[in-house]
């Protein structure tokens, strides 16, 4: 109570002393908006800092998908969002194997990670009433969309995932961490042979750990995409902050 009263005297005084001045009334001009930061996103360099996303960018470039991905985040209004798995999704990923597709199919794998429209995590909800969710791969490659207790869980048929983090998200681009590669059942069919193991670990786990112990697992690396959504986090958290501050001193003035 005390900050506000004090707060309220000195801006008394000032606006008394400019009113004794008969300064020119203090112009409500508002500050010039600066100048609207180019949106482009290098997709290269957000995807070789983030991650580790190494093999997904190398699908990416050898598909051609990058340019495909790129052009959409700069020239379109929808904007995109990405699904990125991390390398250890690929080197977890046994079968089926990536290895024997073809080239359009694995340019199809690449694109249906991708939807043709920019969506902020709180957009997400609205993807679960509109599931299936057409794919930038066209056609029948679709997934859908649940929201388990605020978590966005992506489902392919093959693959149940999650997004696991926000590695950018500011319109027009979007793109995610998920857990897993995401295997559409427009290229390996819909006889889904039922989960391997009988893991009981609910969604983190990749089935598969016992079998590779020596397999050096790379969970270390994943905690610098963590860190840096948290860092966005903070800085949206900030941002709000200094926002909600300087909305209450314009309200004052
Ligand atoms: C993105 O950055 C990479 C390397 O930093 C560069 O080679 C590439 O041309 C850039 N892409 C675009 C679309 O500007
Ligand atoms: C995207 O925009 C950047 C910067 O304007 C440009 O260098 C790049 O060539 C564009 N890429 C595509 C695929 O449109
Ligand atoms: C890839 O090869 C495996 C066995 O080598 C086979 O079972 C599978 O059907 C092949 N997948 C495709 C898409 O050709
Ligand atoms: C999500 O739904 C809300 C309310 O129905 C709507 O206002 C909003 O525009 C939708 N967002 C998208 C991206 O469709
Ligand atoms: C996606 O949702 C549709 C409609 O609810 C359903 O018919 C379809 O089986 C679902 N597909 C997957 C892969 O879960």
């Amino acid at each position: 109570m005390e900050i506000p009263v004090v707060f309220m005297v000195l801006l008394v005084l000032c606006s008394s002393s400019a009113d004794a001045q008969s300064a020119p009334s203090p112009s409500l001009t508002p500050t010039p908006a600066p100048a609207p930061a180019p949106d482009f996103v290098n997709l290269t360099d957000l995807l070789t800092v983030a991650g580790p996303f190494h093999t997904f960018l190398g699908y990416l470039e050898s598909t051609k998908v990058l340019k495909t991905f790129q052009d959409q985040a700069n020239n379109t209004e929808e904007g995109i969002t990405i699904f990125v798995p991390q390398d250890k999704a690929f080197t977890s990923l046994k079968s089926p194997s990536l290895s024997n597709l073809t080239a359009d199919q694995l340019k199809s794998l690449v694109l249906f990670h991708a939807l043709p429209h920019y969506y902020s995590l709180a957009d997400f909800k609205n993807l679960s009433d509109m599931s299936p969710v057409a794919t930038l791969a066209g056609g029948q490659y679709t997934l859908n969309f649940t929201d388990v207790s605020g978590t966005a869980h992506l489902t392919s048929g093959w693959s149940d995932t999650k997004v696991s983090s926000s590695v950018h998200s500011t319109e027009p681009v979007a793109v995610y961490q998920v857990d897993k590669v995401l295997l559409p059942e427009a290229i390996f069919g819909t006889d889904i042979p039922p989960a391997a193991a009988p893991a009981p670990a609910p969604e983190v786990a990749p089935a598969d750990a016992p079998k590779d112990a020596d397999n050096e697992d790379l969970s270390p690396g994943s905690s610098p995409g963590k860190s840096s959504s948290y860092r966005i986090i903070s800085w949206g958290i900030w941002g709000h902050l200094v926002l909600a501050i300087s909305g209450g001193l314009v309200l004052f003035l």
